[in-house]
């Protein structure tokens, strides 16, 4: 404990100066490695998040190959809706689909009730087997969805463009929304205090497509449910709020709350700092694609983010979305060196 309590990533997240400035990846365990590929083709991916043993490895293995300031569960978002019964599936070249869609009030009544603690063992198991494996070397992350990327899924049963049935829905149906988005915050509360519980040290909360929405919708429809979320949280556990598309509305995803706020590419990170204010974290925010670049102008790109950061502290270093499944895993390594080196303080 006493020894991850000091590590860069948390101390960041009090926004407190670090002798560097941390770093991790979302989606670090993933297709762009071959370690990850090799165990894939051999199974599906709902079986690997479900083995505890294999989870516990693909969580481990892009910490010691990358040399990153934190591991991430390797787990996925759409988990915690599966024991509602919707009928979760990941489909090659499809991307995740929910069979039951949601589109009433009756169907939000339909959606089973469950304790993530009981129906989600192997992630608690996989978040236990991780920590005695990183043995205090750098905390673990643990996550989940926000409320409105879990509800989005469910209504539009899958990924979308518009998210026109998400929109209709909210517009037509405000009571059903309510209805639904208080469901998923009470769960996602309950789900990442588990995961809490079970040894993660910091969460994340995942609101990947928000940015689809208008900034008074954002406000009326998913901050009141988001902040619920996170207030329901075990105290003194750090959490970081995430989310892409979102640079026109930074101050209501910092009222929602996080000690600290990830944003993607789309904005600058110190026009992005300013607006949210220096008493909040940031985490961000290199275009994932900037990794298909030469690794001297990652490093060029690095050195340029770590500028706009201007060695502030609560600035903890990430991509602004996942790593993309074409990245060669040695420009990832060098983006890792390049923070590390030229923040070194
Ligand atoms: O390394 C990590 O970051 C940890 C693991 C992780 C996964 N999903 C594994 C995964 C995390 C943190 C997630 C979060 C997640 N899942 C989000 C939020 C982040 C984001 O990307 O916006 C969302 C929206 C999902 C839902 C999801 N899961 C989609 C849309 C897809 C299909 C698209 C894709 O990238 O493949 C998944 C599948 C998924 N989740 C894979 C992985 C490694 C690929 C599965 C495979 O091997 O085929």
């Amino acid at each position: 404990m006493a020894i991850t309590s000091t590590h860069p990533i948390l101390a960041a997240c009090r926004r407190e100066q670090t002798p560097y400035t941390p770093v991790w990846l979302m989606r670090q365990a993933g297709r762009y490695m071959e370690e990850y590929r090799k165990l894939r083709a051999e199974h599906e991916f709902l079986d690997l998040c479900k083995s505890s043993d294999l989870a516990a490895e693909i969580t481990v293995t892009p910490v010691e190959r990358l040399k990153v300031d934190a591991a991430i569960l390797f787990a996925d978002i759409l988990l915690l809706l599966e024991p509602m019964g919707v009928g979760l599936e990941y489909t090659k070249g499809d991307g995740p689909v929910i069979q039951n869609t949601v589109s009433s009030r009756t169907h939000v009544e339909q959606l089973i009730e469950f304790d993530p603690a009981e129906a989600l063992p192997f992630v608690f198991e996989t978040v236990r087997k991780v920590c005695t494996a990183l043995n205090g070397k750098v905390p673990l992350i643990g996550f989940a969805g926000a409320p409105f990327t879990l509800a989005s899924y469910l209504v539009e049963g899958g990924s979308s463009r518009n998210y026109l049935k998400t929109k209709r829905l909210i517009y037509s149906n405000p009571g059903a929304w309510r209805g639904l988005m208080e469901r998923l915050s009470s769960l996602t509360a309950k789900y990442l205090n588990a995961q809490i519980a079970a040894g993660a040290e910091a969460v994340q909360l995942f609101d990947s497509w928000a940015g689809c929405l208008s900034p008074e919708d954002y406000e009326r429809f998913v901050l009141p449910h988001t902040r619920a979320t996170i207030t329901g949280l075990t105290p003194g556990v750090p959490v970081i709020h995430f989310s892409t598309g979102t640079g026109g509305f930074l101050k209501s995803l910092r009222a929602a709350g996080g000690d600290v706020i990830g944003v993607d590419w789309r904005v600058n990170l110190d026009t992005a700092w300013d607006d949210l204010g220096h008493d909040v974290g940031i985490q961000g925010n290199l275009d994932p694609a900037a990794l298909l670049a030469s690794p001297k102008d990652i490093r060029r790109r690095v050195a340029e983010i770590l500028r706009r950061a201007g060695g502030k502290a609560g600035h903890i270093f990430n991509l602004g979305h996942g790593v993309l499944p074409e990245t060669p895993v040695e420009n990832v390594i060098a983006m890792v060196e390049a923070v590390h080196e030229l923040s070194s303080r």
